[in-house]
């Protein structure tokens, strides 16, 4: 088991990584303690919590909303939850945002922690104090930034995720890689295969790699001013294919990112080496790289998008692996580089 803190100026998180599921309770402050799950994740994990009052949410991303927060709210105020109680999100990244939100403003704010149950969550969603919901369509649209008491992630529970899950998680392994950690990248072209075959050792070192590059920009950059802008490589054509077809957070990043990768090609600010680099790595791991949409077909949401300021539109892009820059498009621009855009 490996444990940090990640410091930022409002507060202390603790990861735990490569801790037991079984362990959690050491963790826990006094007071009312509530789990908040969704009903798989319960069906593998919920006799651990069985001393505890669990509030079920519903799976998947149309549940990441306001009516899940009164739901929520509903029952938190019927049981007796008060300021000196605890919210305990136990689930993958739709749980971790719900709950982190909810605990952020039930009663001006009370004290929260995750157990990260999807490689997605425990590389990137659960890590890094941002919480929200989507309302309309528009992802994240509401949140604030808050960091949990602690993140627990175990690697065990991550047998049960389903194959498709388990995969969406590379994606943000390989993201973080490509942002900021080139022999990160290598190794993932080296041993990834071991790591998709569960190889714990593989598996865990890779997860250690992408926890620890989040850790060290939120540390830098927590309200996401600059440097932590660059974690949204590949997620403004990501969110805007999540909410134009649905597709799992995941795989929607893995498209985004060869879009972004290759608007930094046609933007001679990355070699096309790369570019193919980074879909050979994302094809290896099962994840998709094209657009199941005309890319043109992006640009409306992208630009409608809370990344928009004063008519530029901020993308993350490549300047080689290992190295991503913000980059502020006029919107104007992006229409014509979109056009021919596979
Ligand atoms: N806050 C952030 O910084 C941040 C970063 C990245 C992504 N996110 C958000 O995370 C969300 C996606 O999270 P996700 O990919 O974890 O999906 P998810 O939370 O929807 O979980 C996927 C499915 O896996 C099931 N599941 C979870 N753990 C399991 C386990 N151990 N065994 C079996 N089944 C299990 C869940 O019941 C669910 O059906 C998106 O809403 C995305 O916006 C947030």
């Amino acid at each position: 088991m490996e444990s940090f803190n990640i410091h930022t100026a409002s507060h202390d998180s603790k990861i735990l990584l490569g801790e037991s599921i079984r362990n959690f309770t050491e963790y826990l402050p006094k007071g009312k303690v509530f789990i908040i799950s969704d009903s798989r994740v319960m069906t593998h994990y919920g006799n651990l919590f069985k001393d505890f009052p669990v509030i079920i949410i519903g799976e998947g991303e149309s549940n990441k909303t306001f009516q899940t927060l009164e739901l929520i709210f509903d029952r938190l105020i019927n049981e007796g939850c008060d300021r000196s109680s605890f919210l305990l999100g136990v689930g993958g990244g739709i749980v971790c945002d719900v709950t982190g939100f909810a605990a952020s403003i039930y009663m001006r704010g009370i004290q929260f922690g995750f157990i990260s149950t999807t490689l997605l969550s425990q590389v990137d969603a659960s890590v890094g104090g941002k919480n929200g919901v989507n309302f309309q369509g528009y992802k994240n649209i509401a949140g604030v930034f808050n960091q949990p008491e602690f993140v627990l992630c175990d690697p065990f529970v991550l047998k049960t995720l389903n194959r498709r899950e388990f995969i969406g998680g590379f994606s943000e392994i390989i993201k973080a890689a490509a942002i900021k950690d080139a022999p990160l990248f290598s190794r993932l072209e080296q041993d990834l295969d071991k790591a998709l075959n569960h190889k714990e050792d593989v598996l865990e070192e890779f997860i250690r790699a992408a926890v620890r590059i989040k850790a060290k920009v939120v540390q830098e950059d927590e309200r996401e001013k600059g440097e932590r802008r660059k974690l949204n490589f590949g997620h403004t054509f990501g969110h805007a294919l999540e909410k134009l077809t649905g597709i799992p957070h995941g795989e929607a990043v893995s498209i985004g990112m060869v879009l972004a990768a290759t608007l930094s090609v046609k933007l001679d600010l990355l070699k096309s080496a790369d570019l193919i680099r980074l879909i050979d790595l994302l094809e290896r791991a099962g994840l998709p790289t094209r657009s199941p949409m005309p890319p043109i077909e992006l640009a409306e949401v992208m630009t409608r998008d809370k990344k928009k300021e004063a008519g530029l539109l901020h993308l993350v892009l490549l300047e080689s692996i290992g190295n991503a820059v913000n980059y502020a498009l006029p919107v104007t621009k992006l229409e014509d580089l979109l056009n021919d855009l596979r």
